[in-house]
């Protein structure tokens, strides 16, 4: 069975100690076993992220990583830098990545390819502006954007989680609706039972992501499709991160 899981992805928030203290309400909660839980905080808090949740199942995961092995890029984070400090995960093809910092598919795909060569998993974004989904063409987006891992069948699947992020309901309060999020979620489903398979569509993870707080995750959750929530906002205070994971 495919696992439900809930991700928070901090972005550029938090002070270092800002981060420990959300760090140690986590540590202190509780939250269903069945859930897997992971905390995405900037690389400079990775370590004091780990170190604090050491004691728990809570997974530290990176917000990005560089496409090269190593060498002169200023300002960057290889694969082998995050795996070797004992990180397992990055976001990639966030949809702030590809608008503010020009990340457009060619790249997308060197990083994704980097990244599951280095053994890393990867919660891949995606999804579609307002606009496109005023002129309905929501699912041509997403089939586009999720061509940069869909034409990768030979990748390690169980290494790909999904997450659709209707970009019109980032940061701004508004949600897709149970419903709209189930239907877009079956349709990528089925994308890549079209092309991998019906076993790895079943096993793959999909995360919906956008103002998902404590008080819609559940109807979002309940939809067959949704396998849970890749947050921001909420993921600031523990909280409401763990009633999130409390949800299911
Ligand atoms: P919000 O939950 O703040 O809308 O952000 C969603 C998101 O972009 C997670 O990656």
């Amino acid at each position: 069975m495919r696992k439900n899981i809930v991700a928070g992805n901090w972005k550029m928030n938090l002070t270092h100690s800002a981060a420990a203290q959300l760090l140690e309400g986590l540590a202190a909660g509780s939250y269903p076993e069945a859930v897997r839980m992971l905390v995405g905080p900037s690389f400079i808090q990775l370590e004091q992220s780990q170190r604090i949740l050491a004691d728990t199942s809570i997974q530290v995961m990176a917000q990005n990583v560089h496409q090269a092995a190593k060498g002169a890029y200023t300002g960057e984070v290889s694969t082998e830098m995050l795996t070797s400090a004992g990180i397992q995960t990055v976001i990639l093809g966030h949809s702030e990545r590809r608008e503010m910092f020009q990340e457009d598919e060619a790249l997308l795909t060197q990083k994704v390819d980097a990244a599951l060569a280095a053994g890393l998993e990867i919660v891949f974004c995606f999804g579609e502006k307002l606009d496109e989904r005023k002129q309905g063409k929501q699912n041509d987006v997403v089939a586009q954007q999720l061509e940069v891992v869909l034409s990768r069948p030979q990748a390690d699947w169980s290494k790909i989680v999904l997450a659709y992020e209707p970009v019109w309901a980032i940061g701004t309060g508004e949600t897709a609706s149970p419903e709209q999020a189930q239907e877009m979620h079956a349709f990528i489903r089925s994308l890549v039972e079209q092309r991998l398979g019906a076993e790895v569509a079943e096993q793959t993870s999909i995360l919906y992501g956008g103002s998902v707080k404590p008080s819609n995750a559940s109807e979002i959750f309940q939809q067959p499709d949704v396998d849970g929530g890749l947050v921001g906002g909420a993921s600031l205070q523990a909280e409401d991160f763990l009633a999130i994971a409390n949800a299911f």
